[in-house]
């Protein structure tokens, strides 16, 4: 079973205290890997990891403060895999905002995951992997999220382009379509469940995908030793409508 090569393997998930990461982590620690989970907050990755079974490490992190990465990876002997779930989106036009503000969740994302490349390229072992996030604005862009489709085609686009600069490592991307997380419930509030609801109504497969689902992927391209350069979609059909 190809789920066995994660067995006693480092793990390390920016961003699992919530959410897809959450949900990367628990697969992963399933499947015997040494897990460690990174929050902004010290705290949060501690309550969400006594949510997973077995010895899970966590560790305060924030993708966007160049010291406060190469500090966590200065402290870490060797890397397996990364799955880098941390980032945001934000949906204001143009004109609205400043293009500093607007750009934060741009740099976020793709700067965000330079940093962790950057500072993880030489703990991470021949084989092993990084998974970046990108998302379905790459391919149905909606009004207003314009600096969300920019991120997410580049976070797509660093699996492929980083491939080039380090190919014993693999880099790979996951691209959800809607996904039921905690995200949405501070974007949407209490119109979350209709929202939703009117978005699965219109997708191929009837249905708003789960964190695990999505988690699912990350954890084959982990796995996978023959898995390079890719992005795999989970969006329920959602780039087809
Ligand atoms: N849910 C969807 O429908 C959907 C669709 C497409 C793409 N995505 C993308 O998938 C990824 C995971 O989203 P999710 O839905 O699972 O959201 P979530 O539940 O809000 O989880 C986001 C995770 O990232 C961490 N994080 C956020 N900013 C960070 C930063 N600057 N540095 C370090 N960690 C940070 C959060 O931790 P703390 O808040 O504890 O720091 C949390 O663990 C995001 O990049 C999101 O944009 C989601």
């Amino acid at each position: 079973m190809i789920l066995s090569n994660l067995k006693n393997k480092t793990i390390i998930i920016i961003g699992g205290s919530s959410g897809i990461g959450l949900s990367v982590a628990k697969m992963a620690a399933e499947n015997g890997a040494a897990v460690t989970i990174t929050s902004r907050s010290l705290e949060r990755a501690k309550i969400a990891s006594k949510s997973i079974a077995g010895e899970i490490k966590a560790a305060q992190l924030d993708v966007n403060d160049d010291n406060s990465v190469k500090d966590f990876f200065e402290h870490q002997t060797a890397v397996d895999h990364i799955y880098i779930a941390a980032g945001s989106t934000k949906i204001v036009p143009l004109t609205e905002s400043s293009l500093a503000d607007s750009m934060f969740s741009f740099n976020e994302r793709v700067m965000g995951s330079l940093r962790i490349v950057k500072a993880a390229i030489t703990k991470i072992s021949n084989g092993g992997s990084v998974t970046f996030t990108g998302g379905i604005s790459t391919d149905r862009p909606i009004a207003g999220a314009w600096v969300s489709g920019l991120g997410t085609a580049s976070a797509e686009q660093l699996a492929k382009v980083m491939v080039m600069e380090y190919p014993h490592i693999r880099f790979n991307a996951i691209s959800p379509g809607y996904t039921d997380t905690p995200m949405w419930d501070a974007i949407m509030g209490e119109n979350k469940l209709s929202i939703l609801t009117t978005v699965a109504e219109r997708l191929p497969v009837k249905k708003i995908a789960t964190p695990e689902e999505v988690a699912f992927a990350v954890i084959f391209l982990m796995a996978n030793p023959s898995i390079t350069g890719e992005v795999i979609h989970i969006d329920g059909g959602g780039r087809l409508i």
